[in-house]
């Protein structure tokens, strides 16, 4: 070494830079780790106070999305990349480090990020949040996943779908692999079907709104949003899609809850059971698990224009607030009451239709909560079993003979749709049974294809375009 050499100073010191984007999206990845916030309560706020702070633009808050979005749906596939470049398993590598490295897989391999910003910007992320020494591990990690495309990747890290198909699928297509083989049990058929089910629940929906009737119309909100930022709605005659990006709390019809924001999966639930032939009287609509409040709305728009009123039963005390807020300004009678559906206040067989949208696993929204597949658990289905059972026997104890009761879900699961019905048909587990019929619930939702044998109803995400929402109907004849 010279004298000069031996003199240069030691490299000065660089502060690392904070970049906003980055940084608020790891924060929203914390949470959601952290505190089992749910990403699109989480993200909202933060972005808000950004944008108040002058820190970001509309194409930020867009990255920033996509970035949290996106690393949470794929976190199966990244974690399996990251596996393969970490020599260690990844239970030991520290959750804020993984959040770093799966942010930076996200944009090489799932984003048009150029290779040397989205490695630079992790490593940079990495500085700042984790200091020097893992930056350097999370800049040695992303380097070598630089090596390939996401489909060589995959390719190494999945074993063939011939070897294991519920393993392949579960890496390539980001699920765990009990919810694969769930959808694909409630699902039937063969590869087509399921990876595109999969694929759909990839996918952000596109926002769906309902014109609540005898408040708002379609063609009201189609003028509101002008041409090219919105499209009648497929299936659904209350429903319009609206494009890409588009603000629906801005609608003026939003804002005073004469039009809402709801799937048209749901849409359909509602009006299925409000066209279902009943014999005799048609006054009295019970909807016995009412919170939010969706397709209440929707029932007691239906019930008014019918002379029928709808009473609007939540267990939780805040959850009928919401129920009230939109049911407000209904044109007919309703009443909403917080109550225990499965110790219910009202006395037997007083009503004409009855609506039991029970809690459940939320298997069929998928696509609406990042997070949630990788927090449910298989377990938590026992937990939903019992009180989906109760609420469907008083729901047939509530209604008139010759009434109808709709038993709906927002999930695929068989262990939480047909097998629920069936058990309390037949009274299994000690329990009284009911002599009750099934009502095609196919032909109430006209147009709609691959409906399957019926008589119940399971929409898919990949086929109708909306939540795998189940519906059973079923009239009680004795
Ligand atoms: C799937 S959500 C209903 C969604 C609603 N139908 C809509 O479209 O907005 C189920 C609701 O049932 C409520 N719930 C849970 N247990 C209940 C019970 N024993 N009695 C009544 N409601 C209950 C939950 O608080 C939750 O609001």
């Amino acid at each position: 070494m010279t004298d000069q050499q031996r003199r240069r100073p030691a490299k000065p010191h660089r502060r690392p830079q904070k970049d906003p984007v980055r940084f608020l999206a790891f924060e929203a990845l914390r949470a959601v780790d952290e505190r089992d916030a749910y990403a699109n309560l989480v993200l909202p706020p933060l972005l808000k106070k950004a944008r108040a702070k002058g820190d970001f633009d509309g194409r930020d808050a867009a990255l920033a999305t996509e970035l949290v979005y996106g690393t949470l749906r794929r976190q199966g596939t990244y974690d399996a990349i990251v596996a393969a470049c970490v020599d260690r398993p990844l239970s030991e590598v520290d959750p804020p480090v993984l959040d770093v490295l799966n942010m930076g897989v996200h944009q090489l391999l799932g984003t048009r990020i150029p290779t040397h910003a989205a490695v630079s910007a992790s490593v940079e992320l990495a500085r700042v949040v984790l200091g020097e020494g893992r930056a350097k591990f999370v800049n040695a990690v992303l380097r070598k996943v630089t090596a390939h495309d996401l489909d060589t990747w995959v390719a190494q890290v999945a074993p063939s779908y011939e070897k294991d198909a519920e393993d392949h699928l579960s890496i390539v297509h980001s699920h765990p692999r009990w919810i694969v083989s769930a959808l694909w049990d409630a699902l039937g058929g063969g590869r087509a079907g399921i990876e595109d089910l999969l694929e759909a629940d990839n996918e952000r929906p596109e926002v769906t709104l309902v014109a609540r009737p005898g408040r708002s119309t379609t063609g009201e909100l189609l003028a509101a949003l002008g041409e090219d930022n919105g499209l009648p709605g497929r299936w659904s005659p209350y429903a319009v899609r609206m494009a890409e990006g588009g603000e629906p709390g801005a609608l003026t019809a939003v804002q005073d809850g004469s039009a809402g924001v709801q799937d048209e999966g749901s849409q359909l639930v509602a009006v299925a059971l409000a066209n279902a032939p009943v014999e005799g009287r048609d006054t009295r609509w019970l909807d016995g698990c009412a919170g939010p409040g969706g397709k209440a709305a929707l029932l007691a728009g239906l019930a008014a224009g019918r002379g029928a009123a709808l009473l609007a039963a939540e267990k939780q005390p805040h959850r009928a607030r919401l129920v009230e807020r939109s049911l407000a300004g209904n044109p007919g009678p309703y009443q909403v009451i917080t109550a225990d559906g499965t110790r219910p206040p009202w006395r037997p067989g007083s009503f004409d239709r009855v609506l039991m949208d029970v809690p459940c696993s939320g298997l069929g929204a998928l696509r609406r909560r990042p997070e949630a597949r990788w927090r449910r658990r298989a377990k938590d289905l026992e937990s939903f079993a019992p009180l989906q059972r109760g609420l469907l026997r008083e729901a047939l104890k509530a209604v008139r003979i010759g009434g109808v009761v709709g038993y709906a879900t927002c999930s695929p699961h068989l262990a939480e749709t047909r097998v629920v019905v069936d058990d309390v048909l037949k009274g299994r587990g000690g329990q009284q049974s009911f002599e009750a019929k099934w009502v095609d619930a196919r032909p109430l939702m006209p147009g709609v294809p691959a409906l399957g044998e019926g008589p119940d109803v399971q929409l898919w995400p990949h086929l109708h375009g909306t939540d795998a929402m189940y519906l059973a109907l079923l009239r009680r004849t004795a």
